[in-house]
C-alpha cells in the first residue's frame, strides 16, 4: 500500500447510535450532510458498524468495476433470499458470475426487443381505464402496469388471467414483508409465528410459489408435447413453441441439462426436486430467478415513471416539449375523426409507438435521464470490504461496509449546475461525454450491475410516450409529497393526480 496515512477520513462524531437513528430517520438527508461536509471519502459509525462513504466517482468506479473481487454485498442480502432464493441480485462470487452467463442471453437487444408490443399493450390498457378527470395515485398505477409487463414478459403470465389476483396480492405481501424484515426488529418480530403479519407472509409465500411451481409444471408438460409432436414422423420440422420468456427458456435449458446427464453422467447427484438429479438448473432456482426479475424489474421502473410524472406534472414547459415530441412523431397525418364520450370531434389520431421509434424520442429519453438523476430508483449501493483496501491515502479496513450514494452524487453541484433543478436539456451528448462515468449510476455498474438496464430504458420511454399520448395530468393540490428511501426510493404514500384527456384512445371509452 502506498503514502498510506494513519488515521480515519474524516466524519460526523456523533455519537454512532444518535447517528444511527439519525439514519433511520432520514437517510437521504444524513448522506447529503455528510457528503457535503467531509467530501469525497468520509467515515463514520451507524451503531457498531465502520460505515466508508465514498464521494467521488474514481473511487466508485474502482470499488464498482476494477476492484470488485474485494467486495460483497453483504448481510442485507441474507434477508432478501427469504423471498428471492438465490437468484442474481443475492447470489455471490463463482454462483453468482455462472448465473449472470445463464441469464445473459435473456437480456440481449434482439430479446429485449420482442417485449415492445407487451409494454404497449399494457399502457394502453390502463389509459382505456382511465378516465377524463379523475384521480389517481400514478406510484398505484405505474406499479401495476409495470408488473403486469414483466410477468408477460419474463413468464408470458397475464395478469389479467383469473388468478391473477391472488397472484398480485401474494406477490404484494412477500414483498412488503421482505422490506419489514430488513428493519432492525424485523428478524425478533419474524420469530414469533403467531404475529397476523407473519402468518399473512407465510401464507402468501406459499401461495405464490405454488402458482409459480404451477405454471412451471404446466409449460413443462406443453414442451414436451411439442417435443414429442416434432420427434414424430408426420410433423414439419419447425417448432411450434412460439414462447419466449424467461421461464420457457429456462425450463428448456433444464431439459438439455437432463438430457445431458442421462447420457453423460452417473446418476450421483442429491438434487432431488422433481425436475431430476443431476441438472444444473433445478425447479427452485428457476423459481429464484423469475421471482428475482419480477422484484428487481417491476418496482424501479415503476418509481422512476412515478417520479418522472410528478416532475412533469411541476414543468409543464417540460411536459409540452414531450407532448411536441410525441405529436411530431406518432401522430397520424391523415386527419382522421374520433368521435369522444361527450361528442367533441377530435383531430389526428395517435399510434402505439414502437421500439423503431425509440431513437426518435430524444426528448423524452432525456426526461426519463433526468428524472432518475434527481430521484434515482436504487439511491444507494453498499458492499462490505473482502480484506484491507486503500481509497486514497486511508485503509478501510476488512469487515468495514462501503456506501456510494447514486442520490448524492446525482446531485452533486461539483457536476450538475444547479443540481436541484430538474431541466433535461442538460443531457446534451457532450455534457454526456465529459461527465465522469460515475457521476451519474442510476443502474450501477461493473460486473454486478443491472442486467434490466436496457430494458427499462426501453418500457421507461415507451411508457411515457404511450400514456402522454393521451393523457396529461396535474397534481392534486394540498399533498405532502416525500420520499420513502426503502430499498427503492417510494413516494410515501403515493402521488395523487388528476388526469386530463388529450386525444381519444383507440377503442376508447372516453
Ligand atoms: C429504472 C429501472 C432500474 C434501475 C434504476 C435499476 C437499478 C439497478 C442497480 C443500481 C443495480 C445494481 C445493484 C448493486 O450493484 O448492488 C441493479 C441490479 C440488478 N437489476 Fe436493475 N434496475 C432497474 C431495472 C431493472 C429491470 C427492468 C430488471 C429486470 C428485468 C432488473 C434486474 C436487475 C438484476 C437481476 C440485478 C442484479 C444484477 C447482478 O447482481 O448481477 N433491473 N439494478
Amino acid at each position: 500500500m502506498e503514502n498510506v496515512e494513519k488515521g480515519l477520513p474524516p466524519g460526523p462524531s456523533k455519537r454512532p447510535v444518535r447517528l444511527l437513528s439519525q439514519f433511520l430517520r432520514d437517510p437521504l438527508q444524513t448522506f447529503t450532510n455528510i457528503s457535503k461536509e467531509y467530501g469525497d471519502i468520509s467515515y463514520f459509525k451507524l451503531g457498531r458498524q465502520d460505515v466508508y462513504m465514498l464521494n467521488n466517482p474514481d473511487y466508485i468506479e474502482r470499488v464498482l468495476i476494477y476492484d470488485h473481487k474485494n467486495f460483497k454485498k453483504g448481510k442485507r442480502l441474507e434477508i432478501a433470499k427469504r423471498f428471492l432464493g438465490e437468484g442474481l441480485v443475492t447470489s455471490e462470487g463463482e454462483k453468482h458470475d455462472s448465473q449472470k452467463k445463464i441469464i445473459h442471453p435473456f437480456f440481449l437487444p434482439k430479446k429485449i426487443s420482442s417485449f415492445g408490443p407487451i409494454m404497449t399493450k399494457y399502457a394502453l390498457d390502463m389509459c382505456n381505464n382511465w378516465q377524463d378527470g379523475s384521480v389517481i395515485d400514478i406510484h398505484k398505477e405505474m406499479s401495476k402496469v409495470t408488473l403486469s409487463i414483466i410477468c408477460k414478459s419474463m413468464m408470458d403470465y397475464d395478469m389479467q388471467s383469473d388468478e391473477s389476483e391472488e397472484f398480485g396480492r401474494a406477490f404484494t405481501i412477500s414483498k412488503n414483508y421482505s422490506k419489514r424484515l430488513q428493519h432492525p426488529l424485523g428478524h425478533i418480530l419474524d420469530s414469533i409465528p403467531i404475529l397476523p403479519k407473519v402468518v399473512e407472509s407465510r401464507k402468501a409465500a406459499k401461495t405464490l410459489d405454488s402458482i409459480v411451481y404451477k405454471l412451471m409444471s404446466t409449460r413443462r408438460q406443453e414442451i414436451s408435447s411439442q417435443q414429442d409432436e416434432l420427434s414424430s414422423p408426420s410433423s414439419s420440422d419447425k417448432p411450434k413453441n412460439t414462447r419466449d420468456d424467461l421461464l420457457t427458456g429456462l425450463l428448456l435449458l433444464g431439459n438439455l441439462d437432463r438430457e445431458n446427464n442421462k447420457t453423460n453422467k452417473p446418476n450421483n447427484s442429491k438434487g432431488g426436486d422433481d425436475a431430476g438429479d443431476n441438472q444444473v438448473m433445478s425447479d427452485q432456482q428457476i423459481r429464484d430467478h423469475v421471482i428475482t426479475m419480477l422484484i428487481a424489474g417491476h418496482e424501479t421502473t415503476a418509481n422512476a415513471l412515478t417520479w418522472t410524472y410528478y416532475l412533469l406534472a411541476q414543468h409543464p414547459e417540460v411536459e409540452q416539449k414531450v407532448f411536441d415530441e410525441i405529436d411530431s412523431v406518432l401522430k397520424n397525418n391523415s386527419s382522421s375523426r374520433v368521435k369522444t364520450g361527450n361528442g367533441a370531434i377530435k383531430f389526428g389520431e395517435y399510434r402505439l409507438p414502437t421500439t423503431k421509434d425509440i431513437s426518435q424520442f430524444k426528448y423524452i429519453e432525456k426526461v426519463f435521464r433526468e428524472s432518475m438523476r434527481l430521484f434515482p430508483p436504487v439511491w444507494t449501493i453498499g458492499r462490505m470490504v473482502e480484506e484491507d483496501y486503500q481509497v486514497d491515502k486511508y485503509v478501510v479496513p476488512k469487515g468495514s461496509a462501503i456506501f456510494m450514494s447514486q442520490y448524492t452524487m446525482h446531485r452533486s453541484p461539483r457536476y450538475y449546475e444547479n443540481p436541484e433543478q430538474f431541466i433535461p436539456e442538460r443531457w446534451t451528448d457532450d455534457f454526456k461525454r465529459h461527465l465522469p462515468r460515475f457521476s451519474y449510476f442510476p443502474f450501477g455498474g461493473g460486473l454486478r450491475g443491472c442486467i434490466g438496464e436496457p430494458f427499462a430504458w426501453q418500457e421507461g420511454i415507451l411508457l411515457i410516450a404511450s400514456i402522454s399520448s393521451y393523457w396529461k395530468m396535474t397534481l392534486r393540490p394540498n399533498q405532502k409529497i416525500k420520499m420513502d428511501p426503502g430499498i427503492t426510493l417510494n413516494p410515501k404514500k403515493g402521488i395523487k393526480m388528476q388526469l386530463h384527456a388529450r386525444n381519444p384512445i383507440p377503442g376508447n371509452r372516453l
